[in-house]
């Protein structure tokens, strides 16, 4: 199954996706990664392994979110992708996106949703005192954050831990569950 992989930086959990579809049973291919970012170093990551890249900047759409989304469908579409995976990809998208991919477009959130929606998860889960944290990959609808629960990670907190500790070791976990859901999703289909 051909996916498109939308990015916004580092791309760490795109290489873990790269990896995944370069084993001879997985399911998936990389048909494209996106960036909103033309200077996101996951696309030099990508470009490295031979993938196609794209980048379509957001900042000269200004303010019309769609217009930038509607360059970014047609990409997916003209890659022949058929699931979009998000992988820190930093837009909120519009119900235009959302529904272009409706049930086709996973996420991958830094926390065990629901708890920790939005940014800087890992520094709210230590405010909060949490024992347990971790990832949650899901599928995408309108709400930030909010879409159907396909699998999560949990690790612990530690005492000592900082935000950039505790982040380290939910990001493991990410690359493990991120292919592991992708691939059970596209079995499921
Ligand atoms: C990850 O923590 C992901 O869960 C979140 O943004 C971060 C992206 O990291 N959505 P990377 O670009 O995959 O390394």
């Amino acid at each position: 199954t051909p996916i498109a992989v939308l990015i916004s930086g580092r791309g760490s959990n795109m290489r873990a996706l790269i990896e995944a579809c370069e084993r001879p049973d997985y399911p998936a291919r990389i048909a494209l990664v996106l960036s909103n970012r033309p200077d996101a170093v996951g696309l030099e990551v990508a470009r490295a392994a031979g993938l196609q890249t794209i980048a379509i900047d957001h900042k000269p759409f200004g303010k019309d979110r769609e217009a930038h989304e509607r360059k970014v469908d047609a990409a997916i579409r003209a890659s022949g992708a058929q699931i979009v995976c998000l992988a820190g990809y930093m837009r909120v998208l519009t119900p235009f996106l959302v529904n272009s991919w409706e049930g086709r477009m996973l996420n991958i959130h830094p926390s065990l949703l629901p708890a920790f929606p939005g940014l800087h998860t890992h520094e709210a889960a230590l405010t909060a005192g949490a024992k347990e944290h971790g990832c949650t990959v899901h599928l995408v609808t309108a709400g930030v954050d909010e879409g159907p629960i396909l699998g999560q990670a949990a690790v612990p907190v530690l005492a000592d831990d900082t935000p950039d500790t505790l982040a380290a070791r939910v990001l493991e976990q990410e690359h493990v569950l991120y292919p592991s859901i992708l691939s059970k999703f596209i079995s499921d289909q």
